[in-house]
Parts: C-alpha cells; sequence; structure tokens
C-alpha cells in the first residue's frame, strides 16, 4: 500500500491499479473518484469511476463497476465491495484494518497522522504587523491561521521556517523622525544605539504616526525633511537608525506581549522589511535583465504579461510598480527580495503567505514578475494564503464604539473578562444547588483557578473562533458567538475533551484495581455501529490533516474534532465501558475512548489550543 495511514489514499491507489489492470495504461490518468459514503448504509467509501470511464470506454457503467470489483485488490482493507445504482461501487473498511490502525494510534496518538514522506523546506510568513503601528484583527488572523498552519506541517514531517515579515521599513520612518524631532527631541536620547523613546508607549507612537501623516500631507517644509530623513536613515545615518531602532524596540515589546498571550510559537523569527534592503537593487537589476520592467510615468513597473502601456491597458489590471518615480522602493520590491532570499538562502521548496485576501492582487503580482525574471526555480511553489475580515456585529468594519480600530490587548482581554465572569456565575448556580453546608465541605484541593482557566478559555475562543470557519470568508466577531458551551466552540471542545479524558482515567484506573493485566496488545473490537463509527473517524485524522497541508483550509480540523465529540457521546450513550458484558469489551472500550482523547488533544494543539484534564 502506498500510503497504508490514509485510508483514502489508499483506496485511490488500489483502484487506480484496477482500471489500469482491466482496462490499459492510457486509463492511468481516470480519476478513481473515492469519496467518504454519503450515508452510512453505504458503507465508508465510495468508489464513483465505473461512471467516467463507462463513457470513455463506451460499455455501461455496470459492467464497468462488475470488471473492476473483479480486478481491485481490497481485501487487505475492505470487505467484498457492493455495486449500487448505475455503478457506484460500496466499500466498506473491515473492522481488523480498523483496528490495526487504532492500536498504532494506542500506542502513538502522532502516528495515525503522520506520513512518510520527503520533508520539504516549507516557510510560513505570518503574523507580520507593523513597527510604529497598532497591531489589529488581521494581524491576529495571520497569526492564528499561521501559527496552526505551521503546526501542521511540521507534525507532517516537514522543516517549517516561520518567519514574520514584519513592516519595519519605508516613508513612514521619515516622518515619523521628524516629528519626534520636532515634539519630543528628549525622546531621542540614545543608549545602546537605540533611541529610549522614555515614556512613550505604542499608542503614543500610533497617534504620533497619525500627526505626522497629517503634517506631511500638510507642510512643504515637514514634507522635505521627511524625505531627508528617510534617505539619511536608509544610508545608514546613525541618529536616524538609532532613533529606527528605538521605534522598532518599542512595538516588538508590545508584539511580543500579544504572542506570548497568543501562544503563538517561539520560532516565529522576525526578519522584517529592512533585512531586505541590501537586495532591492540586485532584484530590480534582475527584472531589468529579464526584459520584464517597463518605464511608465517615470516609475519602473511590470506590467502583466502579454499587456503594454498604452490605451488599453487601463482596462487590465495595473501594473506592479517596483521602483517609484523619485527612485523609492515599494512594499512589492521587498517581497521581491525576500522570494530571492527565501528560495536562495533558505531553500524553501513551498513559501506560504499568511495575509488578508486584500492583498491577493499584490501576491499574484510578485509572483507572476518573479517567476518570469526566473528569480525562483521553477519547482518552487510560492502560495498566496488569503483570508477574509473580521467584521462587527452589525456587519461593518470591526471597531470600537468610539469608531477606533480595535486595540488586540483589548480585545483578548475582553475575552477573558467574560469568559471569567461567566465561570464564577456557574460556580455560583452550582453552589446555590448544591447548598451552604456543601462550600463549606469544599475540598481546597479541588478548587480550580478561575483566573488561569479563564485565560485558557477567553484566549482559546478567541482563537478557536477564527479557525472553525472557512478563512476565505469574512466573519462577524461575537464574544457570545465563541463564549458560548455548545457549538462548534473552544469551550465546548474543552469540556468534551476534560469529560473524555475524565471517562478514560477513572476506566483505566477501575481496570488497573480490578485486575492488574499484563500490557499485551488489546484487542479492539468493533461489534456495534456506533464503535464502528468512532473508530472510522479516529482513522480518518490522517486524510484531514494530508488535506490541511495541501489547501491549507484549518477549519476542517475543528470540524473533525467537533465531530468527534458527537461520535464519542453516541458511542459513550450505547456502549458501556465500565458496565461492558465482558472483560474483553471492556479493555477494547477503553482503549477506545484512550485513542479518542488522544487524537482530541492532538488536533487542539495543532490548532495551538491547550487541553485542560479538568474543568
Ligand atoms: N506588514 C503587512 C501588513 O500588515 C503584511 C506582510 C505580509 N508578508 C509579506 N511578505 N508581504 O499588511
Amino acid at each position: 500500500a502506498a500510503d497504508a495511514r490514509n485510508v483514502k489514499v489508499w483506496l485511490e491507489v488500489a483502484m487506480r491499479r484496477a482500471i489500469v489492470a482491466e482496462f490499459g495504461e492510457e486509463y492511468r490518468d481516470v480519476d478513481p473518484l473515492v469519496t467518504p459514503a454519503t450515508k452510512a448504509a453505504f458503507g465508508d467509501y465510495q468508489c464513483n469511476a465505473a461512471m467516467s470511464l463507462g463513457k470513455r470506454v463506451g460499455k455501461p457503467p455496470r459492467d464497468v463497476a462488475v470488471r473492476l470489483v473483479a480486478a481491485a485488490q481490497l481485501a487487505d482493507v475492505c470487505e467484498a465491495p457492493e455495486i449500487a445504482g448505475p455503478g457506484f461501487l460500496n466499500l466498506r473498511v473491515r473492522e481488523d484494518a480498523l483496528a490495526s490502525r487504532l492500536a498504532v494510534a494506542l500506542a502513538d496518538p502522532v502516528r495515525l497522522a503522520l506520513p512518510l514522506k520527503r520533508a520539504q523546506r516549507i516557510v510560513v510568513d505570518y503574523s507580520s504587523p507593523n513597527i510604529a503601528k497598532e497591531m489589529h484583527v488581521g494581524h491576529l488572523r495571520s497569526t492564528v491561521i499561521g501559527d496552526a498552519l505551521a503546526r501542521l506541517l511540521e507534525l507532517q514531517g516537514h522543516l517549517v521556517v516561520r518567519l514574520n515579515h514584519v513592516g519595519d521599513w519605508g516613508t513612514q520612518f521619515g516622518m515619523l523622525i521628524t516629528y519626534l524631532r520636532e515634539v519630543a527631541p528628549a525622546a531621542l536620547e540614545t543608549t545602546g544605539g537605540a533611541a529610549r523613546l522614555d515614556g512613550l508607549g505604542i499608542s503614543d507612537l500610533v497617534s504620533f504616526y497619525k500627526q505626522a501623516k497629517k503634517r506631511f500631507d500638510e507642510d512643504e517644509v515637514f514634507q522635505s525633511a521627511s524625505r531627508a530623513a528617510v534617505v539619511a536613515l536608509q544610508a545608514g545615518d546613525p541618529a536616524c537608525l538609532a532613533a529606527w531602532r528605538g521605534l522598532c524596540e518599542k512595538s516588538r515589546a508590545e508584539f511580543g506581549l500579544i504572542y506570548q498571550t497568543l501562544g503563538v510559537d517561539e520560532r516565529l523569527t522576525e526578519r522584517g522589511e529592512s533585512f531586505y534592503n541590501g537586495g532591492l537593487e540586485e532584484v530590480v537589476r534582475r527584472l531589468d535583465e529579464a526584459g520584464v520592467l517597463v518605464t511608465s510615468e517615470g516609475a519602473r513597473v511590470v506590467f502583466p504579461e502579454g499587456a503594454q502601456p498604452g490605451a488599453d491597458a487601463q482596462a487590465g489590471p495595473p501594473p506592479l510598480i517596483v521602483v517609484k518615480s523619485d527612485g523609492g522602493y515599494m512594499y512589492s520590491t521587498t517581497d521581491l527580495a525576500a522570494i530571492v532570499h527565501r528560495a536562495t538562502e533558505e531553500k524553501a521548496e513551498r513559501v506560504l503567505y499568511v495575509t488578508d485576501a486584500g492583498q491577493s492582487l499584490h501576491f499574484a503580482q510578485v509572483f507572476a514578475a518573479a517567476r518570469r525574471a526566473h528569480l525562483v526555480p521553477d519547482g518552487v511553489s510560492l502560495e498566496h494564503v488569503p483570508f477574509g475580515l473580521v467584521l462587527g456585529e452589525d456587519g461593518k468594519k470591526f471597531k470600537t464604539r468610539s469608531g477606533d480600530t480595535v486595540r488586540l490587548a483589548d480585545l483578548l482581554a475582553e475575552a477573558v473578562r467574560i469568559a471569567r465572569d461567566d465561570l464564577l456565575a456557574r460556580q455560583a448556580e452550582r453552589q446555590a444547588a448544591a447548598g451552604p453546608s456543601a462550600a463549606d465541605n469544599a475540598d481546597p484541593a479541588e478548587q480550580i483557578d478561575v483566573d488561569a482557566l479563564a485565560s485558557t478559555i477567553g484566549i482559546s475562543a478567541v482563537k478557536y473562533a477564527d479557525l472553525s470557519l472557512n478563512r476565505n470568508s469574512n466573519y462577524k466577531f461575537s464574544y457570545a458567538k465563541m463564549l458560548a458551551l455548545t457549538g462548534n466552540t473552544a469551550p465546548y471542545m474543552l469540556y468534551a475533551y476534560a469529560r473524555i479524558a475524565g471517562i478514560q482515567r477513572k476506566a483505566r484506573a477501575g481496570t488497573r484495581e480490578s485486575a492488574p493485566r499484563a500490557t499485551g496488545a488489546v484487542r479492539i473490537l468493533l461489534g456495534t455501529p456506533e464503535e464502528k463509527a468512532l473508530a472510522m473517524h479516529l482513522v480518518r485524522l490522517a486524510e484531514v490533516v494530508d488535506q490541511v497541508e495541501h489547501d491549507l483550509l484549518p477549519h476542517r480540523l475543528c470540524d473533525y474534532a467537533f465531530e468527534l465529540s458527537g461520535k464519542f457521546n453516541q458511542f459513550y450513550e450505547s456502549c458501556p465501558v465500565n458496565g461492558a458484558p465482558s472483560a474483553e469489551l471492556r479493555e477494547s472500550r477503553i482503549a477506545l475512548c484512550t485513542v479518542t482523547a488522544h487524537t482530541l488533544r492532538l488536533v487542539l494543539a495543532i490548532l495551538g489550543i491547550p487541553t485542560l484534564d479538568k474543568l
């Protein structure tokens, strides 16, 4: 089997072999069309290849299906296939095939998800906020989605490089430095090569930036001073560099706090735009040599392939500006230099850019220009991973009541505050229900740390809400929805995990007391439909992980986790664990609980959500 852990892929390979064996080499390109069965009654998967194949060979699909069944060697994994309707093959996975995969997962839960394939070097460019600006909800999305994708790819065995492409370069620094010189010269006093910016917070910088922008637009003297400051900064003027470093450090500290709160992987490496400064000239030269640069209105631009400046170009997409008419470089120039660095120095085979969908055109143009000028080897895959907007509950742009952009730190703190209130309210309810004496008798060791719990629940809720929806769509930010205890939310998943882990622990402990048995391999029995359905879903983890590796849609993992907890509930309702009719069955069911708990924990860990054994 090419890939025995991923049952769907295994079936695809087996069906493709059958097609080739029966109809010849020229049919190798036929899609075996293996999909999960639409109804449990049809089995676990179906193969719909007979229809399209029938058309191609000019035979009734049912006859084709009969021949495929005869030729397919599926017995290792499936019961004998059934032919249904016009020629669907219904495939039922054998109990022992599921059991053997679960046995592997029981020994090592990660194994069920881990493929044996060649590791790729993958750069994930995510988070990427801007210096002297507040991180906003868009950066939250990028951070949470990028972090989850990086974890998943790493779990798949790839070598992942996490890069934070911080916006730390450009004309805004000229304005800021000029403005600071005017209004807060003392703040520019330097220690260790960086301005101290004493007494200034990040929000001061943000408002300075706004005021500086205003001055820039209104005042010509300020404008030329700002331009001169940018040129000086780029030429390495010590005073400008020190001011710039100070600004970067201030922002960096603020970003760091958010990353810590969010639990972002610490290997996320800051490699801002300034890092690529030295490569800009070279990249322009290479574009020029490749003949893709055109001078248009004093700027040097790359037109879309085939298009040229002139009347009809107006209708098409705009050109990519690489050098402005004043000789300045652009966001896109930096990205072109970054592509070169990632492909040649980092030796990346795949580069992912996690940003809002508003940058789709930018990346399409940058990738196209890089390809045309052969800045990267053809085999390197450049992928924009776009996401939609975060909207307020009114469906408009997400703003505070006073109309300001929402500060990420405030947003996260608010989620934690609401989670805490919820916890306290429920605790009070429970105590009231238990009566006054219960509170006195409560075991202090059983007391939960409400603050720690609220922070886990609140932060997880924000992250999970973002991850659980298809990233391509916009979503409405709602504390009530993301903190709900029911539905596909973090609180629901956290409680589900704690409950399953608790059931599993208790059952396990019970076994040890009653019969300290030898730790032989557990035989997993899947006699009831609920046990079988749970087992099948557990085994499907590999399929989901493989799919996300390619389509980079983490919500599939949330759907999987939510469905898993549902399948577990159905199993637990109809299959007594402790009260199982035999010791053997009890062992098997405990094993199912264990694999479920481990799988859920693994999936949540990929999403960057911690689990708690007790809530
Ligand atoms: N700093 C940019 C922003 O805030 C995102 C950068 C994304 N990465 C890149 N290589 N362009 O929108």
